[in-house]
């Protein structure tokens, strides 16, 4: 054990990366996120997507019908960008703050994401306007080429695509979603103030050697997929480092045990049940704990543009264990990162 300190408070943390899901799902899950972050960007990749202001106002109520008594949580909603995407539409529902961002996911990338982008040159008049409106672009880095290595799709999109668009669209703010490799952490510090990333809580404890530990892990698949050592190093190195461009978003992304641990399994880690406590776990390994804040609750609000939260929360260094399974209203479950397992820090509750 380090030498650090036992306990420690920080301005209350926003998650800028997370899946909700609906019905069932999303009354099982929502309490984990509303329990210990103040806001949290709400992920459109449902089915069908949130692609216009009106479903996004519905979509929210929802979510706000499930947050429970005595916490307060804010979901900042998001656009599900298609080939098709209503310019008016979109930066209508930006202006009145019905949503905060807008999410590219190239066709076929991942979860729900048949109805994506096929050609982002279609997407030039909707970048041009959010860039005149402040209103970020959140990607999700990943060819959907065949031909090109799994591992390698986030290297490759963001040469052959997202470099492009930040040349392109000056001023655009762009967030590189769930950054996996140390192309990526080199793209965000090599870019203008306007590229940043979020980085999830799975990716900083895990290579890719997770997926296959004594045999296949389903819950450990996750996309863009767990990288190599030195990709987990780098992502380590800009998370503790105290730089405003990289910021906590989970990507919890919660599936059915049953649509995990099969033939075909879902890729998504559902990691909300202990996410500030995996983030402090790697911030303390790191004796970089005094940065935790920063990365937490500071750098996310201030590239979006809102204040950082007022309240705090407080961890202390305490062994908890992760339940090894969560029921749904429906009969399923969902198993959580390192369910049946240990984190070292906790919430101290007051
Ligand atoms: C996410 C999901 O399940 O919605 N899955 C994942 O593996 N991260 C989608 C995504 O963010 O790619
Ligand atoms: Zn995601």
């Amino acid at each position: 054990m380090n030498g650090g300190p036992e306990r420690l408070s920080l301005r209350r943390p926003d998650d800028w990366h997370l899946h909700l899901r609906d019905g069932p799902m999303l009354q099982a899950v929502v309490p984990y996120t509303a329990r210990v972050f103040g806001r949290a960007i709400v992920m459109p990749n449902l089915v069908p997507p949130v692609t216009t202001a009106a479903a996004a106002r519905a979509y929210r109520e929802r979510i706000l019908a499930a947050v429970p008594a005595g916490c307060r949580f804010t979901p900042l909603m998001t656009c599900y960008l298609t080939d098709r995407t209503d310019v008016e539409d979109l930066a209508a529902g930006f202006a009145e703050a019905t949503w905060v961002a807008a999410k590219l996911y190239p066709a076929g990338a991942t979860t729900n994401s048949a109805a994506g982008v096929t050609d982002v040159s279609a997407l030039d008049a909707a970048l041009a306007r959010m860039a005149e409106m402040g209103m970020p672009l959140l990607v999700h880095g990943e060819v959907t080429d065949r031909s090109i290595d799994v591992f390698d799709r986030e290297a490759v999109f963001l040469e052959r695509v997202l470099a492009p668009i930040v040349r392109r669209v000056p001023g655009l703010k762009v967030v590189v979603e769930h950054a996996t490799t140390e192309e990526a952490v080199r793209f965000v510090e090599e870019g203008p103030d306007t590229v940043a990333a979020t980085i999830t809580a799975h990716h900083l404890l895990l290579n890719r050697n997770a997926l296959f530990e004594g045999g296949l892990r389903p819950h450990h698949y996750c996309l863009p997929v767990l990288k190599r050592e030195r990709h987990r190093l780098a992502l380590r190195r800009v998370a503790t480092s105290g730089s405003p461009k990289f910021f906590l978003g989970t990507d919890s992304a919660p599936h059915r045990t049953g649509d995990k641990e099969c033939a075909c399994g879902c890729a998504g880690v559902f990691s909300a049940p202990a996410a500030l406590e995996l983030y402090a776990e790697v911030f303390a390994e790191e004796n970089a704990l005094d940065r935790l804040e920063a990365f937490a609750s500071l750098n996310g609000p201030r590239f979006y543009g809102l204040p950082a939260n007022q309240d705090k929360v407080t961890l202390c260094r305490r062994e908890a264990v992760v339940p090894s399974s969560i029921p749904l209203a429906d009969g399923s479950t969902v198993t959580p990162f390192r369910g049946g397992g240990s984190v070292f820090w906790s919430l101290d509750r007051g």
